[in-house]
């Protein structure tokens, strides 16, 4: 099979709506490969948080902020079914989750350079049996001839209301009114960028979570897939 072979499900969608579970999920039923291409730009948000501290981004050059991407020396390794982070040797897979990264990662997603930088080692990730990649633009430029395309969406209140759920779950202190406020922000940077904004792919089946839960999205995402991949 040669790498244009090889079938890509894309699955992408807004912040909080649930796209890392369900990949997960379809990808362990199949056995495939997953690209979680959001760490990509929240791991170039840490680097640049590290060697500009304080700065804020839209001060930065950003052709040094490509090559920050372009550069960065990043390993997955699987660990008892889980997918542990590199950044060299540290292992940054629960220091990129939080919201100022998160946040740091939607602005330096907007430029331009670092898009670029990222797409080969995005499409890096393509290999046998298949890929399940999900991210924002998966289905619109980064795997344009995927097999399956999927845009998941869910209201903003629906998606801040799951988020307010597991850090509460987690003991940790959260306010509901300002996390729809953030994700309203993220969305907004997300959808109205110049390069490759959130929108669905024109060959994408979209799914509205909103009423959904994890169970019933990961069948009907299964149900597509038994449609279109062999
Ligand atoms: O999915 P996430 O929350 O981990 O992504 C962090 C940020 O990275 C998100 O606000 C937008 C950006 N992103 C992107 O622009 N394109 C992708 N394919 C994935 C993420």
């Amino acid at each position: 099979m040669t790498k244009s072979d090889v079938p890509v499900i894309c699955l992408d969608g807004p912040s909080g709506v649930g796209k890392g579970t369900i990949c997960l999920a379809v990808a362990k039923k199949l056995g495939w490969h997953i690209l979680d291409s959001g760490s990509l730009y929240r791991i170039t948000a840490l680097q640049v948080s590290r060697d500009f501290p304080e700065q804020a981004i839209n001060t930065l050059d950003e052709s040094q902020l490509a090559d920050i991407a372009k550069n960065l020396s990043v390993s997955y390794v699987e660990k008892n079914n889980e997918l542990v982070i590199f950044l060299g040797e540290e292992d940054i897979t629960q220091l990129i989750r939080n919201e100022e990264i998160g946040s740091i990662a939607s602005q330096v997603a907007a430029i331009s350079p670092v898009r670029e930088a990222l797409l080969a080692r995005q499409r890096a990730f393509l290999t046998e049996p298949g890929l399940i990649a999900d991210g924002r633009d998966m289905g619109t430029v980064v795997f344009p001839k995927a097999v399956l395309k999927i845009y998941l969406t869910a209201s903003a209140e629906e998606r801040a209301q799951r988020r307010y759920k597991q850090l509460k779950d987690k003991g940790i202190d959260a306010n509901l009114s300002s996390l729809v406020e953030e994700l309203r922000i993220r969305d907004d940077r997300d959808m109205n960028r110049k390069t490759a904004p959130l929108k669905p792919a024109l060959d994408a089946i979209i799914i509205d979570t909103t009423e959904l839960d994890i169970k019933q999205v990961t069948n009907e995402v299964m149900h597509w897939v038994s449609q279109r991949v062999a």
